[in-house]
């Protein structure tokens, strides 16, 4: 039987994560399915209204793999990865990821404001020593990327630009599976 390109992506990751650190490998694994012109990804692109929408694909102890859909003027806190690694594949649209260099509690120095664009097909990638980052559509169009976060992440410290409060954050889908949760769960 076939398996649909995001079963083959989801097989590949399964098969690279658990063989160690594989970055590159990861990295090309998203890259050759952004660019394959694959539209199974649409089964999750659920966009909400306010707020960019996060909706699960899949979660193991390894990774999440998650769609992420952002509409105009919606956009990411400046949040951290926990330690983790995190991808990010443009499936539609183009995205400007802006760096900074995040200091010490209680309230934090917030330096750089690097912007990078990425368009359909290209993967960023980011772990913490590289800073924390703020994510959001370019171009006056709505945009849909796929995350990876290995391992997955339960919360992710946010600071606030002009204060430099941080605070922790819970990270919700607003659906799994494709499925729309009545309460958006953790
Ligand atoms: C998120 O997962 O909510 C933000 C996007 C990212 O860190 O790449």
């Amino acid at each position: 039987m076939t398996r649909e390109p995001i079963d083959e992506l989801l097989h590949e990751l399964d098969r690279t994560l658990a063989d160690g650190q594989r970055n590159a490998q990861v990295t090309a694994a998203l890259e050759r399915y952004a660019r394959s012109g694959a539209t199974d990804w649409r089964t999750f692109a659920l966009f909400e209204a306010d707020y960019y929408a996060r909706n699960l694909v899949r979660q193991s102890d390894l990774f999440e793999l998650i769609v992420l859909c952002w509409g105009v003027g919606h956009r990411s806190p400046i949040h951290d990865h926990q330690g983790q690694r995190c991808w990010m594949g443009v499936l539609q649209g183009d995205v400007t990821e802006t760096l900074y260099q995040v200091g010490a509690a209680p309230q934090a120095a917030v330096r750089g404001g690097a912007a990078r664009t990425f368009r359909q097909g290209q993967v960023a990638y980011i772990v913490d020593e590289m800073g924390w980052h703020r994510i959001e559509p370019a171009g006056g169009k709505p945009a849909i990327t796929m995350h990876l976060y290995s391992r997955p992440i339960r919360t992710c410290s946010v600071v606030d630009e002009q204060t430099g409060v941080i605070t922790t954050r819970k990270m919700r889908y607003h659906s799994i599976g494709g499925v729309v949760q009545a309460q958006p769960s953790t």
